[in-house]
């Protein structure tokens, strides 16, 4: 055994060095640029909720295999938040008489879920979550998440060719499971996940595990038949005339104006795996065959909220995940290069007046707003040239005892080796210049 603790982050979980959180803190930028351009407004909540608000509503495998519980020393039972909806939602249901509605909100949470960790899929990931409750027609609210969502990824210069965006809608699904496939309501649950995991499993598997259900061959066949269909399935039925299905409808016709076309399709095996949601339920998926894990995912909950108040709310929303999305940007090579934000380096002599003027010198650029890093102190300037290249800083600027004489300072630009000498009353103006 090893004398030393390990330096590995804990199984799952990553460390951000200053090159990960650079490009990290520039992808939330970008997100946050766009949402609030939507009228959205940041919230934060605790890691730490208690277990109950999972119990009722969130997937059955986040809540059985996934969840980080504990009993804390005031015997509570408490999680590590797997999700931030039903977090959201107890938010928005303690003050929903006070907020002005609707109510648009973001949030950047970190979330914890017990994974088997791989490509995609990690123990703490961030995710994005962005809602929008008690809008006065919920149906132009669909459209507005859809909406910031394909916004959100022309933020980023991504394209049809990058991304699509599949629909379904839980009510549809539950018409067609009671009034078209007559299958039992306590069997819906189960179906649905089976239908979930459609592409991930042959036919044979598929059809197994709906007979496993206690399905026949007729109703296993029109299923099947549902699945593979398009939305003439849907009109041509049955419930062509149930208000789910116009919604659907019009909701897709929507959408596809608003992208174009091409983004935004119809599916029905996009069930998605938690309990609270009502409505439209979409899934974002990466084109890249590298990358094949859901990007974001969401849709419309309108009862959860009545899980903590009596008042009721329409909800939607939808989290974007940073693991799959980083993949998506870096396969994509949607990434630029993110520097070092220092813009400049000030050198600094081993003389007590000299080390003074590089103090007053940082300041005084600090001010003016440049980020500034000042010299650690080695004796030679090679050394503290050498150190400025390494951490890419563009510019030194320095002043040794003839220098201050003249009340003047050298500035190197370090891509070229350039240097000049100005006044002291030029520096501001010179280095804009350089900088620009
Ligand atoms: P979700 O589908 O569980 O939805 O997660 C949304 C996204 O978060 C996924 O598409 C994926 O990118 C990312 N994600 C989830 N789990 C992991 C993981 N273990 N590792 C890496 N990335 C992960 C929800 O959580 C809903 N609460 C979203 C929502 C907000 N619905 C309405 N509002």
């Amino acid at each position: 055994m090893s004398d030393y603790l390990s330096t590995a982050p804990y199984k799952g979980t990553r460390d951000f060095y200053p090159p990960e959180m650079r490009v990290r803190s520039w992808m939330f930028s970008v997100i946050e640029k766009t949402v609030v351009s939507f009228g959205f407004e940041k919230i934060d909540a605790p890691l730490i909720e208690p277990v109950e608000i999972y119990l009722a509503k969130t997937s059955e495998e986040i809540v059985n295999q996934q969840i980080y519980s504990f009993i804390d020393r005031g015997d509570r039972k408490v999680a590590i938040r797997p999700e931030m909806t039903p977090t959201v939602a107890r938010m928005a249901a303690a003050r929903i008489r006070d907020l002005p509605r609707p109510i648009r909100w973001y949030s950047l949470p970190n979330l914890w879920r017990y994974e088997k960790p791989g490509k995609g899929r990690l123990r703490e990931h961030w995710q994005f979550n962005a809602d929008i409750f008690g809008s006065a027609d919920e149906s132009l609210a669909d459209l507005e998440i859809i909406q910031l969502a394909l916004e959100l990824f022309s933020a980023f210069g991504a394209t049809e060719n990058h991304y699509k965006i599949f629909i379904n809608h839980r009510a549809v699904l539950n018409a067609v499971f009671e009034k078209i496939l007559k299958i039992p309501g306590d069997k819906w649950a189960n179906v649905s996940r089976i239908m979930d995991k459609k592409d991930k499993v042959s036919g044979e598997e598929f059809q197994s595990m709906l007979r496993g259900e206690g399905l026949g061959e007729i109703q296993i066949r029109e299923l099947e038949l549902y699945v593979n269909s398009g939305i003439n399935y849907l009109i041509n039925s049955s419930i062509s005339g149930e208000n789910c299905v116009k919604h659907l409808v019009e909701t897709l016709e929507m959408t596809h104006e608003i992208s174009g076309g091409k983004i935004v399709h119809y599916n029905p095996s996009v069930v998605r795996g938690f309990d609270y949601y009502t409505g439209i339920v979409f899934e974002i998926f990466d084109l890249h065959p590298e990358n094949r894990r859901s990007l974001a995912g969401g849709g419309r909950y309108d009862n959860l909220v009545t899980a903590f108040t009596k008042d009721t709310v329409n909800a939607i929303g939808f989290g974007m995940g940073d693991v799959t999305f980083m993949d998506f940007l870096k396969n994509h090579g949607l990434i630029p290069d993110i520097q070092n934000h220092s813009q400049v380096y000030v050198a600094a002599f081993s003389e007590k007046n000299l080390r003074m003027n590089a103090i007053k010198i940082s300041r005084l650029l600090r001010n003016a707003g440049f980020n500034v890093e000042l010299s650690s102190g080695h004796k030679k300037l090679g050394k503290q040239f050498d150190e400025a290249h390494s951490k890419k800083i563009p510019i030194v600027v320095l002043q040794g005892e003839t220098e201050a004489q003249k009340n003047t300072v050298i500035i190197k630009e370090m891509s070229t080796g350039a240097q000049q000498e100005v006044a002291m009353e030029e520096l501001l103006a010179t280095l804009k210049k350089t900088i620009s």
